[in-house]
């Protein structure tokens, strides 16, 4: 097959102006080349397309192609991550991972969660501040624990995310307000441990590869899974794949909301405990990371014996079987 690829590499936007911090999410070079490198041992022929404008340049360009691997996060507005997936619907070209609809959703972690509570999946109460004003109205438990409605990476997450009392609740919104120029959500915070299930497939045939527990070693920025540790976690954070009975409740809370929210051929749901040990879904990735050794899937394939090649071919293999029945849309 011939495989265009889409994605946003992080250097084109810094070369562009764009900060370190918005450009966050942005892939590197070494992504590109690994899943390029990936999809070509399997057999195909790959095209490396680009961003979103690019792709709409090689589109009215009369350039089309058998399936496109899409990891393009986009730059702006909720639906930043779906404006691939919605071009190549409108040309009728298939694409690796999940729809618009889906990618839309998730990005927003309010409107997810109130579609996690309607399946019958426990997540952290919540509100949403929009505005300053808004805190005056949050009626919920402290500690509490603030982050930006719509980014990931750990985005404007560090030890201040917890809020312990209403001054450091405003404080903490004042400034991610300003800075992230979005709204916030304002949940319960979790103190328990901490997961992320590496999901492959779609719907029925949807398995988890691996459960990674998240451990926070002693000089790590405590309590929280923050941008900081993320950036240094070779120093300051231990993976652990998790089995046991908690495993199997951790593999039953990530399939349910998988599946219950429309997600495709790979991704991963993060998880976290209650102070009774009770899993509550925190968020889902649906265009995961895919760095062959610094992102968490391929770091859960690892420790689970699976290669890159081999978490590559699968998500191909799902979003093959599942072009092949779609009907409608
Ligand atoms: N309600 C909460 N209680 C405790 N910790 C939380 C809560 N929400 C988020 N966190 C901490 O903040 C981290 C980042 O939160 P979340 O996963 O929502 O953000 P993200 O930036 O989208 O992450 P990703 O890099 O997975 O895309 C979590 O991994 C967790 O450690
Ligand atoms: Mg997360």
């Amino acid at each position: 097959m011939l495989i265009g690829i889409t994605y946003d590499l992080r250097d084109e936007y810094l070369s562009e102006g764009y900060t370190e911090m918005e450009t966050a999410e942005f892939d590197r070079p070494d992504t590109i080349e690994a899943i390029d490198r990936a999809l070509s041992n399997a057999g195909h022929q790959t095209d490396r397309i680009g961003s979103v404008k690019a792709l709409t340049k090689r589109l009215s360009a009369g350039d089309r192609w058998d399936m496109v691997f899409n990891i393009a996060e986009g730059l702006c507005g909720y639906g930043r991550e779906a404006q691939v997936p919605a071009l190549l619907d409108a040309y009728r070209i298939p694409y690796v991972f999940s729809d618009p609809l889906v990618l839309t959703l998730t990005l927003h972690k309010g409107m997810t969660k109130r579609v996690i509570r309607d399946l019958g999946i426990a997540t952290p109460d919540f509100a949403v501040v929009a505005e300053e004003s808004d805190v005056d109205s949050v009626r919920l438990p402290y500690p509490l624990f603030v982050k930006p409605v719509a980014e990931g990476t750990s985005k404007g997450i560090d030890a201040s995310s917890k809020v312990g009392s209403p001054a450091e609740l405003a404080q903490t919104c004042r400034r991610l307000l300003s800075t992230y120029r979005q709204p916030l959500i304002v949940e319960t915070f979790l103190p328990g441990r901490e997961f992320t299930v590496g999901i492959v497939g779609t719907g029925r045939d949807a398995v988890v590869i691996g459960i990674l527990e998240i451990y926070l070693k002693e000089k790590a920025e405590r309590d929280i899974y923050s941008y900081a540790n993320k950036e240094n976690y070779k120093e300051l954070v231990e993976y652990r794949l998790l089995d046991g009975p908690l495993a199997g409740e951790a593999e039953r809370v990530a399939l349910k909301a998988w599946r219950g929210l429309g997600c495709r051929d790979g991704g991963r749901v993060d998880l976290r405990a209650d102070g009774n040990g009770i899993l509550h879904f925190l968020e889902v990735n649906p265009l995961a990371g895919l760095h062959p050794v610094h992102s968490d899937l391929p770091i859960i394939c690892g420790l689970a014996g699976i290669t890159y090649q081999e978490l590559i071919d699968r998500i191909m293999q799902s979003a093959v079987k599942r072009i092949g029945a779609d009907t409608h849309i």
